[in-house]
């Protein structure tokens, strides 16, 4: 059983980025995996306060929701995230969950211990949405700031669907060549 965990990173529900994601969460479900989708705009997560306490012991001494997701990450084979741009980068609650992870750098770089008990490399593959046509490096800081999340958690960035020209909500829904394309990538992505 392959699991796959979704993460949802839009404050809006049933907007670009989540009809496509919903779409690659299908393909992988039609493929046979398990899929959990994460929403994150409902859980409450702090963002880090860089008090240092995860160079301890490699984990986050934060008490609240994203308690419940480090298990989570470190159980899955795959991650899917998607995003809309904001200001050129990722929502401001993805970023939250991303920056929460550095309790994996610091269990990782500071005290050299694993990710995943096995050394399993998950696969990750990166969803996002823009209201803009085109533009010089629209996509460019997101990517970066989700290859460097997939780099910590040992998941290999395996590819991205970067939509431009979709600002009204939903749009996404009537781009079938959009849908298929994040569909075949969920359904490809763990295999
Ligand atoms: C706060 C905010 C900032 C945004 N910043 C950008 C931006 O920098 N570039 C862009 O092309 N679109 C920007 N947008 C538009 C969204 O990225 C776009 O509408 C996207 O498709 C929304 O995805 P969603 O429906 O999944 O939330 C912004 C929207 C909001 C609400």
């Amino acid at each position: 059983m392959l699991r796959l965990v979704g993460i949802f990173g839009s404050p809006r529900r049933d907007g670009n980025s989540d009809i496509l994601l919903n779409s690659a969460i299908k393909g992988a479900e039609s493929n046979g995996a398990v899929v959990e989708k994460i929403i994150i705009r409902d859980f409450q997560i702090a963002p880090c306060n860089s008090c240092g306490g995860c160079w301890e012991k490699g984990v986050c001494v934060i008490d609240d929701d994203m308690q419940k997701m480090y298990p989570k990450l470190v159980d899955a084979d795959g991650i899917i995230v998607a995003s809309p741009i904001y200001f050129m980068g990722v929502s401001a609650q993805l970023k939250a969950f991303i920056d929460r992870c550095q309790a994996f750098w610091a269990r990782k770089y500071v005290l050299h211990l694993p990710i995943r008990d096995d050394g399993r490399i998950a696969k990750g593959f990166f969803i996002a949405t823009a209201a803009r046509d085109t533009g010089e490096g629209l996509f460019t800081g997101a990517v970066k700031t989700i290859k460097a999340f997939f780099h910590v958690l040992d998941t290999q960035y395996m590819g991205d669907i970067l939509c431009a020209g979709l600002e009204e909500k939903g749009v996404a829904g009537k781009k079938q060549e959009l849908l298929q394309q994040a569909f075949d990538a969920g359904k490809k992505l763990l295999v």
